[in-house]
């Protein structure tokens, strides 16, 4: 049985006192044991977060890292720095990453790697943008990414990972796919990874939806057999919101 994980990716938002009065608001709810909640929140605040949170069932992620483990890296943040602090999740490929950033596939293999062996869990971001969309090369774009990004991860991680298809389109435009492709393509996710690792990964690797995620469409995507999740942005940035999400 694959738990559901609902993660809220604050991406660059709020400052420390902030963040901390977000995450004292959603620990006096009343969070849904079934599902995995988890807060995606900048470096700064991450070690207060952590502490904040120290006797709450949420987990807590970074929104990226690089993969060398020290050196002359100037404003990089080491997959040991993070593990330092306990840090569950660690967002890897989202596409602001991809886009604005210009990270390459290449590159997010070797943070991959580099996650699974500080003993991070990553969840790796694909989606196609508007054009890809168009030119109905969703599909083509998506299997490209996995299956590169994927390279020599051994079957026991990828078993363990979350992968978040977003579509470029959908993020933080209030444009959702509907539940009905976002099933189609996050299936065809299980299917490849069952082509690329066997059955038994297939099954277990967890699988979200992110794009416009809102407590008024979460229920719709989460009644989906092969949606075991959602990342989401701007509507996990009000505690009532991304407690409505946790508790679909
Ligand atoms: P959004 O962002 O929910 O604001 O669309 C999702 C994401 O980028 O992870």
């Amino acid at each position: 049985m694959r738990k559901p994980l609902i993660a809220g990716n604050w991406k660059m938002n709020t400052d420390l006192a902030e963040g901390i009065s977000l995450i004292e608001e959603i620990k006096k709810c009343e969070l849904s044991q079934n599902v995995e909640a988890a807060v995606i929140v900048p470096f700064t605040h991450l070690t207060k977060v952590k502490e904040t949170l120290s006797n709450c069932n949420i987990s807590v992620g970074a929104q990226n890292m690089y993969y060398e483990k020290k050196g002359a890296f100037t404003g990089e943040i080491s997959p040991i720095m993070l593990k330092s602090i306990g840090v569950d999740y660690v967002i890897i490929g989202h596409s602001e990453r991809r886009q604005i950033f210009h990270e390459d596939d290449e590159l997010l293999n070797k943070k991959l790697h580099a996650a699974f062996d500080a003993g991070i869990t990553p969840i790796l971001c694909c989606g196609e943008t508007l054009e890809e969309k168009q030119d109905n090369r969703a599909k083509d774009r998506v299997k490209e990414q996995i299956t590169e990004d994927l390279k020599n991860i051994p079957k026991e991680n990828v078993a363990q990972m979350v992968i978040a298809y977003e579509p470029i389109w959908a993020i933080g435009t209030g444009e959702t796919a509907s539940a009905d492709d976002a099933e189609t393509m996050c299936s065809f996710i299980r299917n490849l990874i069952g082509e690329l690792y066997d059955n038994t990964t297939k099954q277990s690797i967890r699988i979200q939806y992110g794009g416009s995620v809102k407590p008024e469409n979460i229920k719709e995507i989460m009644e989906k057999e092969n949606i075991d999740g959602a990342l989401v942005g701007g509507a996990s940035l009000q505690g009532d919101s991304f407690v409505k999400l946790v508790n679909f």
